[in-house]
């Protein structure tokens, strides 16, 4: 889709949405489309019924010169902030199948330069498909929207705002999505690592780490999880260079499980297709890192991501096995299943000491249990330090990806006791993401800023309510990560 900022005024082709409060109170882009056939404009409106009601429609026809252009109006209702990131998106989801190819979107005369930055997001968002496995019969059905231009008065400030932000950031979230889409039989750690190295064409440095170099630090919780798949587990650090030389970087963490069967402890087979999806931690992640670098934050972010196949075979661990990871802390591993922790320590004492960042903030798939506390409305938050996770909450709100804090409390730690190792990988029914979030937490340790997003609800949904979700893999996160990063980071 190009994406392009144009002066406010009437366009003679292709489709044109407007936005209108309540009572139909138009702007004056909207006004001069109605003028050009006012008493049809007029007749068809009172047939409608319409009033500018919020999220509602009125569609007609209206003549631009000699043309006739389809003309969506969108209510605004009585609030006076419009979203019109939302807006925009449900417009569009309202006329894709009309098969339009070319979209104005009008702006009201409140809006600010951000205001249609994010307009422009929300359609982008709301026109995502996922094709890259489809053949050409299939895909010419439906056509595309190809060009997309938005129409507000300071056309100049709203392109910068869009350039130098809200567009690469929204490239960086259709990558994550493209990635939790991609299947894992195309997407193993092995491609997926590859796909990551192609990245430094953006400025990013990525280095990446078979299971050789892994075994030489001692990542035996994360190898664990690998040994029972064909495929080498890779664990990858992106590097983003753009702030002073010697400040001390950030670091995003994400679980790039690229297909979780469960391994011996297997899942069932209804609904086990979703799980190539289980690497939406590691695709927010990379995701971020692309905004960051194509909008060149000021900023130095270190991303890490394991990448692993978790897979029964006769390698595989079993339940019951004794892993000691690489901070020397034994697991016993009691559940198969429960691989994302495993992953995710090895990779978490890796930052802590090697990496030494100043906060860190890791992003997982890491239990069905937070979907049946916050359904696929919020990700958990779990932090050991409240100024961060007010940072995330702040980020959350200006982002719309929804985040909602959970407590870690030394009182969980009793159901992580095994009387075989320093900890078990499961703590039982009760509290499932509070005690993966405590078991994190004892990799961690106290003088890190840490949190992490337990995103199992939100990085890929099978159901939708937001116009801007079209698919499975969401990309959540990778918006959420330069907010917080661009807020904090950035001077
Ligand atoms: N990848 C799953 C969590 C998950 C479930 C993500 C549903 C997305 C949708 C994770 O590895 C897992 O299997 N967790 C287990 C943990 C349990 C064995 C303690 C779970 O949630 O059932
Ligand atoms: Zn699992
Ligand atoms: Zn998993």
């Amino acid at each position: 889709m190009k994406v392009s900022f144009i002066a406010n005024k009437p366009v003679s082709s292709g489709t044109a949405i407007v936005f209108a409060g309540q009572n139909m109170a138009m702007g004056e882009s909207a006004k001069s489309y109605s003028h050009s056939t006012q008493a049809n404009f007029d007749a068809a409106l009172k047939a409608s019924e319409f009033k500018g009601e919020s999220g509602k429609f009125f569609e007609t026809f209206v003549m631009s010169g000699a043309k006739a252009v389809r003309l969506l109006v969108v209510g605004t209702g009585k609030d006076d902030t419009v979203d019109y990131e939302i807006l925009t998106a449900k417009a569009v989801k309202h006329l894709l199948p009309a098969g339009e190819t070319t979209l104005t979107v009008h702006m009201g005369s409140d809006a600010s330069a951000d205001d249609a930055a994010r307009a422009a997001v929300g359609a982008r968002l709301a026109a995502y498909r996922f094709d890259a496995h489809k053949t050409k019969a299939t895909l010419t059905k439906t056509k595309q929207i190809q060009t997309l231009k938005i129409a507000v008065d300071d056309a100049a400030a709203a392109k910068a705002s869009y350039e130098n932000y809200h567009g690469p950031v929204c490239d960086g979230q259709i990558y994550a999505r493209d990635l939790v889409n991609t299947p894992s039989n195309v997407l193993f750690p092995k491609a997926y690592a590859a796909k990551i190295k192609e990245l430094e064409s953006f400025g990013l440095k990525v280095e990446i780490l078979g299971e050789k170099k892994m075994t030489a630090l001692g990542m035996n919780a994360f190898l664990g999880v690998g040994v029972g798949s064909e495929r080498e587990s890779q664990f990858v650090i992106m590097r983003w260079e753009g702030g002073e030389k010697d400040a001390k970087p950030t670091a995003l963490i994400g679980k790039g499980v690229t297909f979780d069967s469960g391994g011996i402890s297997l899942k069932a087979g209804n609904g086990m297709w979703d799980m190539k999806g289980d690497m939406g931690g590691s695709a927010a992640v990379v995701g971020a890192m692309i905004g960051l670098a194509k909008r060149k934050a000021k900023a130095n972010v270190v991303g890490l991501v394991g990448l692993v196949e978790n897979m029964p075979d006769g390698k595989a661990q079993n339940p019951g096995d004794i892993v000691t990871s690489m901070s020397g802390q034994t697991i016993d591993v009691q559940n198969t299943d429960a691989e994302g922790r495993l992953v995710l320590c090895d990779v978490l004492h890796y930052t802590v000491t090697k990496i030494k960042p100043v906060a860190m903030i890791d992003l997982a798939t890491l239990t069905g249990a937070i979907i049946t506390s916050l359904g696929h409305e919020h990700a958990g938050l779990f932090s050991n330090n409240d100024k961060l996770a007010k940072q995330i909450m702040t980020a959350s709100e200006t982002t719309t990806e929804k985040t909602w804090r959970l407590p870690l409390a030394k009182a969980y730690d009793k159901l992580l006791d095994s009387p075989f190792a320093d900890m078990k990988n499961i703590g039982g029914p009760a509290a499932g993401s509070i005690t993966a979030a405590q078991f994190l937490q004892r990799f961690v340790g106290k003088d890190t800023p840490w949190a992490h997003l337990d995103i199992a609800g939100m990085g890929m949904k099978n159901t939708r309510h937001d116009p801007r979700e079209t698919t499975f893999g969401t990309g959540f996160g990778a918006r959420l990560l330069n907010r917080w990063i661009a807020d904090n980071y950035e001077g």
